[in-house]
């Protein structure tokens, strides 16, 4: 990733709904327990998006969280990619409509849909954009509605998802080596089975017998994705480390896709990181797919756990199957 322009992440916004989705509601929703949703996965709570609202409302509320902590003026947007699997609607894109929410007329965006690893492809595009020299401003959100995909009478999944947005700034950096250093993703689509969304789409358009048989919402093989994640989390972060002549040991933090607590500690225990080297905050949120890494960015920082010049691994696995792994040494 190393180019004539280097990279730096300039600042962080985030949002999320304030109603909750406690495991105590769960318990009385589903055939679950408090012990076994924090015992297997990590989860206490849950952030639920209002009825009428969609992802494009909290995309905007974490650009306009960006904006308060960069001092940018929504104007100042060049590019906009938003990414998602809970688009407000099939098309237009949610960028468009988050664009139009903002009133910003010089901007130009997209949707990305890589699941779980939409931040991190997200903001690789977006680096390439400013490293180009095609643009000088780019933000990228990770948003996602999951609870609007999501089955409250299947346990498996309910327990697991919750909603959120993120977004970063992306400009040249002020100071070349504190910037993105190199990046690393796979797709391997035959996982695509064990972790999807089976109708809606044109292979299984809506019809009375896709809704009745609840083929509308997230269904997952658990297990599989459990192992390919744990794998391929490590895998992928030893590749870009490897690569830059970097060790687990160099790392002040490995900010990981947050889909469960197991995958992230094996992940850890497997590198031979730290507990101080690994930012772990699905308690509060669960998984809100493309949103996990830059809510994890933001609680970072404000715990003091980031400081310039910090050498940082994003690291994700999701449905697709898509694996993801950005390193960068952190600029403010
Ligand atoms: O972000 C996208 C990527 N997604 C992931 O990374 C998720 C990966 N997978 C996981 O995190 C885990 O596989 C789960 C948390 C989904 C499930 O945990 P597990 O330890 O793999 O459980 P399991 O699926 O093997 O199920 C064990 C038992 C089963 O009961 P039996 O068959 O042993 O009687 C399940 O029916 O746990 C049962 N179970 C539950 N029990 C209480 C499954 N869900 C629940 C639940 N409450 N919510």
């Amino acid at each position: 990733m190393r180019s004539a322009c280097p990279v730096q992440i300039s600042g962080v916004g985030c949002h999320v709904p304030e109603r909750l989705l406690t495991n105590q509601d769960l318990e009385k929703m589903v055939d679950t327990s408090d012990e076994w949703i924090l015992q297997r996965t990590g989860i206490a709570t849950r952030h639920i998006l209002d009825p009428g609202k969609a992802t494009s409302d909290m995309a905007v509320e974490a650009i306009k969280a960006l904006c308060r902590s960069t001092g940018m003026e929504p104007q100042e947007i060049e590019v906009l990619i938003v990414a998602t699997v809970t688009p407000d609607m099939y098309f237009p894109a949610t960028a468009c409509l988050v664009q139009d929410k903002l009133g910003i007329s010089r901007t130009w965006g997209f949707d990305l849909s890589a699941a779980c690893c939409g931040f991190v492809y997200a903001v690789s595009a977006g680096v390439a954009f400013v490293a180009s020299g095609m643009h000088r401003r780019v933000v990228v959100v990770g948003a996602d509605s999951m609870s609007r995909i999501i089955d409250y009478q299947d346990r498996n999944t309910c327990v697991l998802f919750g909603d959120g947005a993120g977004a970063v700034l992306l400009e040249p950096a002020v100071q070349e080596e504190n910037s993105f250093v190199d990046a690393h993703h796979e797709i391997d689509g035959s996982g695509g089975p064990s972790l999807c969304m089976p109708a809606g789409g044109s292979l299984m358009p809506p019809s009375c017998e896709t809704v009745k048989q609840r083929l509308h919402y997230v269904k997952q093989e658990g297990q599989p994705v459990f192992k390919f994640a744990t794998r391929k989390m490590e895998e992928a972060s030893r590749i870009v480390l490897e690569r830059n002549h970097l060790s687990p040991d160099d790392l002040r933090l490995l900010i990981p896709h947050q889909a469960n607590a197991r995958i992230i500690r094996g992940t850890a225990e497997r590198l031979g990181l730290r507990e101080d080297q690994v930012i772990l905050n699905l308690h509060k949120y669960g998984n809100t797919t493309a949103a996990t890494i830059p809510l994890a960015i933001r609680d970072a920082l404000s715990d003091n756990r980031l400081v310039k010049g910090d050498v940082v691994l994003l690291a994700s696995v999701g449905a697709g199957f898509t694996v993801g792994t950005a390193l960068l040494r952190w600029a403010y």
